[in-house]
């Protein structure tokens, strides 16, 4: 079962990848979150940024494209194969609302006439979009999905599935989840099987693997899976994947080293790249974010993740963050399929 690194607009750009990689990896491909397709090959400055080839060194990426225009997917995926990229991923399950409201990720899955059309459109155009496979030969640009089950209910996801079925998919990325779901509750595990059974197409599960017992406990049920994909259970562990290949949990020790490797990597890129008080605010904000998750990790009686949170400057951040690892144990992370919430899901 191979693993992937899920995209997470906001934590997993190029800075956020490279830390991964260097400090545990075991991760077999990692998303870019999306970027937007455009007509003039014109991405913005911070989504080409993290997608040139030399910020991701040695990594199996894959970008992300949010499309639901033919012609600037294509445009898009031309310039993504131009980097060396061999596949894309097209986003179709964003749930926020600015997106679906223009039929868009997710908000896309509600006109399945015009998903049919566009996926005709983007694979018939990627047959013309030759790529350099590492064997030196040639190949077309290969096009993957992400995809949620539909709008309001699961059972939208069987005409989807007729759908994506005719094409020649690399790969059909399951967030088992509809629209209206968000990422609350529980992903619908009692349907991974019957996706399995009907799907001709390779696949991968994604949602609420948070913890290598809750990885155990699915693997069970993904017949017919070649991959799994985690977001927020390896942000919360970053060595999440490293302890589901070999079974070595993440230390405290691992923790630190990673903190600092990130955090050396954003002052890199925010520090230089402004210099000045809002390039710290930005940088500070950022580790915010991964503490959301990664606080799990350590056991905290509020005081010191508080101070974190607290912080408005890198002299504040750098204290909170010393004094957070000097004082809390590591603890186990939140698990995401625990048999006593989805007994039903895992005895289906
Ligand atoms: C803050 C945040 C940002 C996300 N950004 C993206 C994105 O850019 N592209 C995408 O396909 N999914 C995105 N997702 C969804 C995740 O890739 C993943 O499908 C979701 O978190 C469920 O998996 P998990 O339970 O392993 O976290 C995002 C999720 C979160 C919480």
């Amino acid at each position: 079962m191979k693993i992937y690194l899920a995209p997470m607009e906001g934590i997993t750009g190029y800075v956020y990848r490279n830390a991964l990689f260097s400090c545990f990896d075991h991760i077999d491909r990692y998303y870019t979150p999306f970027v937007v397709s455009t007509f003039t090959k014109k991405l913005k400055t911070r989504e080409r940024t993290d997608v040139l080839p030399q910020n991701n060194a040695g990594i199996p990426l894959i970008p992300q494209i949010l499309s639901n225009n033919a012609e600037e997917f294509l445009e898009t995926a031309r310039f993504m194969a131009k980097c060396g990229y061999t596949e894309v991923n097209l986003n179709l399950g964003c749930p926020v609302r600015t997106v679906t409201a223009k039929r868009k990720g997710s908000g896309f899955l509600a006109y399945p006439d015009e998903l049919d059309a566009f996926l005709e459109k983007i694979c018939r155009g990627a047959e013309d979009i030759s790529v350099q496979q590492a064997d030196e030969d040639t190949a077309p640009l290969r096009i993957s999905i992400k995809t949620r089950l539909g709008i309001q209910k699961p059972g939208e996801f069987k005409h989807l599935l007729e759908i994506y079925n005719r094409y020649p998919l690399a790969e059909l990325i399951i967030h088992a989840r509809t629209q209206k779901e968000l990422y609350n509750g529980r992903p619908h595990l009692e349907l991974c099987q019957a996706i399995a059974e009907n799907c001709r197409l390779p696949l991968c599960w994604n949602g609420n693997i948070r913890t290598l017992a809750d990885y155990e406990r699915i693997l069970p049920l993904l017949k017919g899976y070649s991959a799994v994909m985690i977001g927020r259970g390896l942000i919360a562990d970053p060595g999440l994947a490293r302890q589901i290949r070999t079974g070595v949990p993440t230390s405290k020790e691992d923790l630190l080293h990673f903190h600092d490797v990130l955090y050396k990597g954003y002052q890199a890129q925010y520090m230089n790249f402004r210099g000045d008080r809002p390039g710290e605010t930005v940088l500070v904000n950022r580790m915010k974010e991964v503490w959301n998750h990664m606080g799990t990790m350590l056991r905290d009686e509020g005081r010191y993740m508080k101070n974190i949170h607290k912080a408005r400057n890198k002299v504040e951040y750098e204290a909170a963050v010393r004094m957070l690892f000097a004082n809390c144990p590591l603890t186990g992370t939140y698990d995401g399929l625990r048999p006593d919430t989805h007994a039903a899901d895992l005895n289906a």
